[in-house]
């Protein structure tokens, strides 16, 4: 008996993928299909599957030529696929043509000839607009903004705009984009709005681009009082439109393994989480000298509260705040003391005060802890009383991982996720209370004497 093994996606199953099938089944007499997880497609970039894991299997089900159905969850699966099921022909299309040589000392390989003119990509695109986004501001977060949409299909940067026009001009001409001279031209050819402007400017941009009927993806902090994301939440509910706020690790993968695994009883009930992140910035910088705005809590706050917010929800019993600042009144290292009934919560924040930025996450049973960049989360360890039991556990992390947030917001506009879980609006909301709260207790430290004065 010859056995002959594929793999693909298979997702929005079209004519290429039944062809391929029927001419793998005619190679032997018993065909195995590979059907890729969502796990597996994200690690290798493949963001905007839209079938579920099932469908696809279904569909390929459906066929009639598949023998037997297998998951391909890793990289390196099909060599030991091969082994194990005494695989004679391994193929695919001739996409692929090469690709898969190193398979040759071990079985047949044949590349098919690709059926033309239909892939699921191009499905894709037929069956959603590209999404066309315009950004606001042409700061550092901007640079790398573009990169990252370039990794995800379904989307296109259209221009930028920034009320300094010759910033707006060196921008786009640097990653070959339009430089809109206004707002209106930025709404004539965007349907999402990026906004990437100092936090300060979010709220009226945000109001703005609702009135024009577009989506927004805003940076954190969306914005600094809770009446201000009470109120554009309530207009984008009304209108139909989507705000996605750009705390990029609430959208990583490995993010939401260690959510999974904290939450998974493993080291017994949550009773303590500790999060911390410092970056060192010049003194000159921005961060460091806009008075009103400028602060480690309203830039770094965010990354330091999301894990806790996750883990304990918004309803804390007790918030309060201890910074460092500098001569000028800006903190230059915060930490913020949450209690909660069951459990305690400290976020820290430094731009001035380098600190080893870890997150903790302690438990009755054992704990969690993640290495910086934990905000980039791709690797963790699950530690128990007995020192000697160490659990590992790692994710891909892609780039510089906005691409994960982008392609979320592209199956939140399509309608194909299950809603905000992975950051919901009254996450967000709680997160502007805390920067209202923050900014109150400044006003308060900054009439009485500073402390922690350079
Ligand atoms: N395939 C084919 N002809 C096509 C499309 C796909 O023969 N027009 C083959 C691929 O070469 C592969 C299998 O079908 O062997 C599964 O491909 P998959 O990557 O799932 O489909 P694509 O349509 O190529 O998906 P995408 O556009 O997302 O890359």
């Amino acid at each position: 008996m010859i056995k002959v093994v594929t793999y693909g996606t298979f997702d929005l199953f079209h004519e290429g993928h039944y062809r391929l099938l029927q001419r793998a089944k005619a190679l032997g007499d018993y065909l195995i299909v590979g059907v890729t997880t969502e796990a597996y497609d994200k690690t290798r970039g493949k963001l905007s599957v839209v079938d579920s894991l099932v469908t696809r299997i279904e569909n390929v089900r459906k066929t009639g030529f598949a023998d037997e159905i297998i998951i391909e969850e890793t990289a390196g699966q099909k060599f030991s696929d091969i082994k194990k099921y005494h695989i004679d022909i391994f193929t695919v299309g001739s996409d692929w043509t090469g690709k898969f040589d190193y398979l040759k000392d071990y079985c047949q390989v044949v590349y098919l000839e690709r059926t033309k003119n239909v892939s699921s990509t191009m499905l894709r695109a037929k069956k959603w607009h590209i999404q066309r986004i315009g950004i606001v501001g042409t700061g550092r977060i901007a640079e790398r903004f573009l990169p990252e949409a370039v990794a995800v299909s379904g989307i296109s940067v259209q221009g930028v705009y920034n009320p300094h026009q010759e910033s707006a001009r060196r921008f786009a001409a640097k990653h070959g984009i339009n430089a809109y001279a206004d707002m209106d031209e930025l709404y004539a050819a965007a349907d999402v709005i990026y906004i990437a402007s100092p936090h300060e400017t979010h709220y009226a941009y945000i109001q703005s681009a609702l009135a024009h009927g577009k989506h927004v993806i805003c940076e954190k902090p969306l914005v600094l009082e809770r009446a201000q994301a009470e109120e554009v939440f309530s207009e984008a509910k009304k209108r139909g439109r989507i705000i996605f706020e750009g705390i990029k690790t609430a959208y990583c993968p490995g993010f939401h393994k260690l959510l999974g695994i904290a939450c998974s009883g493993k080291i017994g009930n949550i009773r303590n989480v500790e999060a911390c992140f410092t970056k060192l910035e010049e003194t000159n910088v921005r961060e460091l000298t806009d008075i009103k705005y400028g602060g480690s809590f309203r830039e770094l706050g965010s990354y330091v509260l999301l894990p806790i917010i996750k883990l304990f929800g918004v309803d804390y019993a007790d918030l309060r705040f201890d910074s460092v600042l500098n001569e000028k009144g800006l903190d230059l290292f915060t930490r913020a003391t949450l209690r909660y009934p069951y459990g305690l919560a400290t976020a820290t924040c430094g731009l001035g005060v380098k600190s080893e930025g870890r997150l903790l996450i302690a438990g009755t049973k054992g704990y969690v802890i993640v290495e910086a960049p934990w905000w980039k989360t791709s690797y963790f360890e699950v530690h128990y009383e007995d020192a000697g039991i160490v659990e590992k556990y790692s994710e891909t992390f892609l780039g510089d991982g906005l691409r994960y947030e982008l392609s979320d917001f592209l199956a939140r506009m399509e309608d194909r996720d299950n809603g905000d879980f992975k950051l919901t609006c009254q996450e967000s909301i709680a997160l502007a209370d805390m920067m209202e709260q923050f900014q109150q207790q400044q006003n308060n430290a900054l009439k009485g004497s500073l402390y922690g004065k350079d």
